[in-house]
């Protein structure tokens, strides 16, 4: 039998890495947080002068990937980068850089790793459409762009980042946009996903939600 996935697809701060860690840690699964990798490359190219464009190195970069996912830290070459990687300007360059498919196609076998057993629990933008297509449980979240705006204000300001409203929807704009436009793994629904609101919604009802789909799955 395959190894069961629970896909959490949608657009920046619509809420799946809280949920998807939620359930996660309800089910015993693993997780798999894929901003992160194309997060990392994108840290690691602009630490290495490499530009959004420079599309073989920046393949390359997310090939040797030297990352270990702890329980609260993310290392890169024995750094501690988890708190480098939520900077929002590296969220915009992953975003400009996750267009090019040599750079997806060269993170692909690295999601695929993560499928193990018991369970895997995958926040991104493709995890139900292209990397785990056969998942039995999909789930597609969405949210307005002032709540979801709203939301990340108080994460980066709980992390001790400065940040402004105005400045972070437009940004959420500019990379929604790209995300849902590329050619290469478009934001979209996948197919069979149960589709969940939460501009209005507690974390403890989404996740209850998602609980139950995966019930319902058996
Ligand atoms: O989810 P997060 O905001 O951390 O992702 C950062 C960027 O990485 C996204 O804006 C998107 O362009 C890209 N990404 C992607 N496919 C995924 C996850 C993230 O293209 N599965």
């Amino acid at each position: 039998v395959s190894i069961p996935v629970v896909t959490l697809d949608g657009p920046t701060a619509s809420g799946k890495g809280t949920v998807a860690a939620r359930v996660a840690a309800t089910l015993g699964y693993h997780l798999l947080d894929s901003g992160a990798l194309y997060r990392l490359t994108a840290l690691s190219a602009t630490r290495a002068g490499v530009p959004s464009d420079a599309v073989d190195a920046l393949a390359s970069l997310a090939a040797g990937l030297d990352v270990r996912f702890g329980d609260d830290t993310i290392e890169m070459g024995g750094e501690d980068v988890s708190r480098a990687i939520r900077e929002e300007a590296i969220g915009l360059f992953a975003s400009a850089i996750a267009v090019h498919q040599p750079v997806r196609d060269a993170l692909v076998a690295r999601q695929h790793g993560f499928r193990r057993a018991p369970g895997l629990v995958a926040d991104g933008r493709d995890m139900g459409s292209v990397i785990f297509p056969d998942a039995p449980v999909k789930v597609f979240l969405t949210a307005s762009v002032e709540a979801r705006a709203a939301r990340r204000y108080k994460q980066l300001k709980e992390k001790g980042f400065s940040a402004n409203i105005q400045d972070l929807s437009e940004a959420l704009r500019e990379r929604d946009a790209r995300d849902t436009a590329r050619a290469a793994a478009p934001l979209v629904a996948p197919q069979g996903a149960h589709r969940l609101d939460t501009s209005e919604m507690m974390v403890d009802q989404a996740v209850e939600s998602v609980l139950g789909w995966c019930r319902d799955a058996g």
